[in-house]
């Protein structure tokens, strides 16, 4: 049974907080589900018991518990974010026209939604979208497209991210599908840069290392209207963060997102090295660490701790 809490406009005490996200580790950890992304080769080697959970205040104070210090490849939580820099730079109609920002109800690296919606990616969160979004970056090419993204989710983060370049390479070295998606975004005259540095950008994006810290400060940020509260730097307008928070409530779990919405009830985004962003908005974000997944791609431990911190601190948004 977990406790609820009644929602309110503000978190709970400092330290009530503190032992519910203390409470929440020693429930889970020994939790025995899902099962390691295999799919990038090196991600199959990741340690299946690391769990880390993390509260950032949109006010300021942070909370965590386990293994916090663990680094992970972000993979599609940077989706979030690079979404968030494309909408301050082109704005929230190109956004809509250009990618959409409707459910697939079809998995993250779907051929077949291409297909069925006459080339059109539907949203940014799913690999398709996600590629067009990072070519919507500003920047000449995709180099200069990437160094504009790294320097965004650092911004995002409050501290300088870094590449994996053993993930990087096992990525470049495997991703067959997502090299066919591009190419059809391509044929149907979806990208204006060519594929391959469209492809580029976005694996490289999806390297860059964080903490689950550095989740729960970008989630945080975009709960705070923008700023970040770990440097006090605005980093996208309030604006862009509805926006981005908008596509998350709705695409940021995959085909699993209205059931997430029924039982968490918070805009969040998963990746497959085990993340998970869930955001409150006006009250602050949560970033847990897990690596076994389940079939639809998102962290057994996270959803777990994402549902009990929900219910427990009473930041269901409905
Ligand atoms: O493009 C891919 O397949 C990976 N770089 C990211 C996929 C991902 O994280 C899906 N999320 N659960």
């Amino acid at each position: 049974e977990i406790p609820q809490s009644a929602r309110t406009g503000s978190l709970p005490a400092e330290s009530s907080v503190r032992t519910l996200l203390r409470d929440v580790h020693e429930r889970y950890r020994d939790l025995q589900e899902g099962s390691v992304a295999d799919y990038i080769p090196v991600l199959a080697e990741a340690d299946p018991d690391l769990f880390a959970v993390s509260l950032a205040e949109a006010a300021g104070p942070m909370h965590t518990a386990g293994d916090t210090s663990a680094l992970f490849t972000i993979q599609s939580i940077s989706k979030a974010f690079v979404l968030a820099l494309v909408t301050d730079a082109i704005g929230h109609e190109s956004v809509h026209e250009i990618v959409g920002v409707n459910n697939t109800g079809l998995p993250f690296n779907s051929v077949i939604a291409l297909e069925l919606n006459n080339g059109s990616p539907m949203n940014p969160m799913v690999n398709a979208g996600a590629i067009a979004t990072t070519a919507l970056m500003p920047g000449r090419d995709g180099a200069a497209k990437f160094e504009a993204i790294q320097e965004g989710l650092s911004a995002f983060a409050g501290r300088p991210l870094r590449i994996d370049e053993t993930v990087l390479e096992s990525e470049s070295a495997s991703n067959h599908r997502n090299r066919g998606i591009a190419d059809l975004l391509t044929s149907y005259d979806r990208l204006r840069i060519p594929a391959q540095e469209a492809l580029d950008a976005y694996t490289r994006q999806c390297s860059l290392l964080v903490s689950s810290d550095d989740l729960a400060v970008m989630g945080a940020t975009l709960a705070a209207g923008g700023v970040n509260p770990r440097t006090g730097r605005r980093v996208v307008s309030a604006e862009v963060c509805r926006d981005t928070l908008a596509v998350l409530a709705s695409c940021g779990m995959y085909e699993r997102s209205g059931e997430w919405m029924f039982e968490i009830g918070l805009p969040a985004k998963s990746g497959v090295s085990g993340g998970i962003v869930a955001v409150a908005p006006g009250k602050g974000a949560v970033g847990v660490f897990s690596p076994p997944l389940d079939r639809a791609g998102n962290s057994v431990r996270g959803l777990r701790t994402c549902a009990y911190l929900s219910r427990a601190l009473g930041l269901n948004l409905f």
